[in-house]
Order: C-alpha cells, then structure tokens, then sequence
C-alpha cells in the first residue's frame, strides 16, 4: 500500500496490544501518529521504543471524556475499549461509556476536524450466532441482559451512531467488526484463549479448556488484521462497512490447545472446567466482503503466527518484571505532564516526541 502523503493520525486505544502494532506501523510508513490511551487495559512498554520518534506522540486521556487534539486531524482509528471477557466485564459500566461515550466523542473529533474515522467493532456484534460462518448481513443474537452485554450492547450502539453521523453530518466512517485476533503484545492475564493456553504451557500448569473443547474459534494474525483495517481506512469513502475482518480457518479449542502444548514441549495436562454464561460455541467470519471490496484475505497461518506469540510469551513469562523497565505506567516524567488527562476532561496535552 503505497503512501501518498504524510498524515496526521490519532489511534485511541494505541497502547493496547493492537492498537500499539498499528501505531508501529503507521509511524514507520512516515505517518504522524498520536497516541491517546488511558492505560486501563494497555502498556505503556507497547509504545515505549517510539516515544522518541518525531512522528509521534503519546497522550493520556480518557476517550469517555470530549477530545480534542491540537493541530490536523486526517484518520481516527477508534480501538479505544477493554476487549477480553475478563477486563470489560470487570467494570461493566465504565466499558459501556467507554463504547457508546468513546464513539460519540471521536465522532465529533471528526466532525470538529474533518478525519475520516474507523471503529473497531467486534464479532461480539452477533452474539452467540445460529448461522455459520456469520456475513455482515446477521443482525445477531445477543443476549442484551447478560454480563457480556456491557461490551457486545456497547460495541453495537456505537455502530449505530456512526451510521447516524454519517447520515447527518456526512463524517466519512467505517466500520470493521473484528474477530479473534491473537499475536505478540497480548496480556498475559486477559483470559483468552491463545494466551491462557500459551502461558499455561509455558508454566507447565494445567490447560483449562472449558465445555468439553468442542467449541470452535477462528483466530487471526494481528499483522493480517493492520492490513485489513488500513486497506479499509484507506478505501474510497463510499466503502462504510461492517465488514467482518478475521480468518475463517475454523479450529476447536481442543485443537488449539494441543498445537500449543507441541509448539512449546509443554508437560501440562488438560483439564475441563464449565463452560462460562454466554459463551458462544461458535464464530467464523463470512471474509466475502472483504476481498470483494478490499481485496483483503489473511495470510499468516495459524502455526505461524503461534509461534511468534509463542516466542513474545516466553520472552515476557521467563523475564521477571521489573518496576523500572517493564511497567505498565508512564516514566514519572511523562506521567506528570500527562496527568491533568487523568481528570475528567480532556484537555489534550502531548508528551513524548514534539510531533
Ligand atoms: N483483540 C481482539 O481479538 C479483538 C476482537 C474484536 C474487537 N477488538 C477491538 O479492537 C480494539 C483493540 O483491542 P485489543 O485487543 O488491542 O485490546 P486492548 O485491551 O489490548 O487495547 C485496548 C486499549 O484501549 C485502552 N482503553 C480502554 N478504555 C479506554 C478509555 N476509556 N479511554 C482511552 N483508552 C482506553 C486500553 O488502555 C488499551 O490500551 C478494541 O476496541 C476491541 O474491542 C479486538
């Protein structure tokens, strides 16, 4: 994808495990990035080797608060929202303001400055689907009183408010609904099912499958999923989405665990646990659309792209953390010019590179 001019492009959510990945790329296609993170979920190590790169800079705020940024604007990538079961379901409120309140202050952003603006939707849009594999066309069946609802209601109310914002202001959005995405960077503790198997093969520990390992997920490489959302960033304006982004290989779980345990020579025996409220037993994407309007397929195989998480795991599991070098908050520095983003109203002060 060739650049044709240096843009000015802010990535909330650009210290979590994705959103840290496309900042690293959007800097190194010449791009200048601001990221705006609160560091709920994120770490501030996942962006720390660019903080001295002049293209970019890094902003602590808070996207439940009204943004606003100095300078141009030409691209928001909207990634800002706990994504494992674990974080958004722990304070279940704050993520449904982070989604709906988070959409509607970087759709004003847009509007304020004239950006082109993607969300990151999510799969959890159809809830736990009767058919398979799922095409953008599926309205879903979420269950709107369950504990996953604060992230799946969320998620879905902020798709319709990009669509409002288009139809009344005209604010060039788009939509991707993003499925299981796994590679370096992930947390360690967010409860999914890549890194738990990962880290428990690593520590030789049990592997917790939960249900009987029948249930099947379709995980896709995060370098796959960047090129998806930049081909769709970077579409002729017509092209709005959802457009489901993942890879439709379609694994069970039991599966995934015993390619993990080869992977790493773990010992670690498999045990079962109940199958958790509202967990869906099955997710594929439909990726028709994709290619049709993007041109887009993943390319990275599952045994690949396990590996390098393997490798980043290993690397994280056997160092141990250190406070000075490994943690998740802003050097003390950084933290203090940032800090006035901590209360409730985003007056947006850069620190890092003086982009
Ligand atoms: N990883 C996946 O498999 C997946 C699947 C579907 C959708 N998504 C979506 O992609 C986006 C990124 O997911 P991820 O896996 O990188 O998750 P992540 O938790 O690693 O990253 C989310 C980032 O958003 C930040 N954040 C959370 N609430 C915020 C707030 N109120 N204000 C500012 N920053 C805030 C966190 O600190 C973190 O850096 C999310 O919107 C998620 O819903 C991810």
């Amino acid at each position: 994808m060739p650049v044709i001019e240096k843009l000015n492009i802010v990535v909330t959510g650009g210290a979590g495990f994705i959103g840290s990945h496309l900042c690293d790329r959007l800097v190194q296609k010449g791009h200048a990035v601001t990221c705006l993170d609160n560091l709920d979920t994120g770490r501030f190590d996942n962006v720390r080797p660019l903080l001295n790169h002049p293209n970019f800079r890094f902003v602590e705020a808070d996207v439940r608060d009204p943004l606003s940024i100095d300078g141009p604007v030409d691209r928001i990538y909207n990634l800002a929202c706990p994504a494992s079961p674990p974080h958004y379901q722990r304070d279940p409120i704050g993520t449904v303001k982070t989604c709906v309140l988070g959409a509607l202050h970087v759709l004003e952003l847009a509007r304020a400055t004239g950006a082109r603006v993607l969300q990151a939707s999510t799969s959890e849009v159809y809830g736990d689907p009767e058919i398979h594999p799922q095409p953008e066309s599926y309205r879903g069946a979420v269950n709107t009183t369950g504990p996953r609802a604060c992230y799946d209601e969320g998620k879905r109310c902020a798709e319709a408010l990009f669509f409002d914002y288009r139809r009344l202001y005209g604010v060039p959005v788009k939509v991707a609904r993003i499925f299981n995405t796994y590679g370096p960077r992930m947390l360690e503790n967010d409860g999914r099912v890549i890194s738990n198997f990962v880290v428990q093969a690593l520590r030789n520990r049990p592997i917790t499958l939960y249900g009987d390992g029948s249930q099947t997920r379709s995980f896709c490489y995060v370098a796959d999923l960047l090129d998806g959302l930049e081909l769709l960033m970077e579409s002729d304006d017509a092209i709005t989405g959802p457009i489901n982004l993942g890879n439709p290989r379609e694994v069970t779980v039991e599966e995934i665990a015993r390619m993990v345990l080869r992977q790493t020579g773990s010992r670690s025996p498999i045990t079962y646990r109940p199958l958790p409220e509202d967990d869906p037993r099955r997710r594929r994407p439909e990726i028709a659309a994709a290619a049709r309007a993007l041109g887009w397929a993943p390319r990275v195989a599952l045994e690949d792209g396990l590996k390098s998480t393997i490798d980043d795991f290993a690397m994280r599991v056997a160092t141990p953390v250190s406070p000075a070098s490994n943690s998740a908050e802003p050097p003390a520095g950084l933290t203090a010019a940032a800090r006035p983003a901590r209360k409730r109203r985003a007056a947006l002060s850069a620190v890092g590179s003086s982009a």
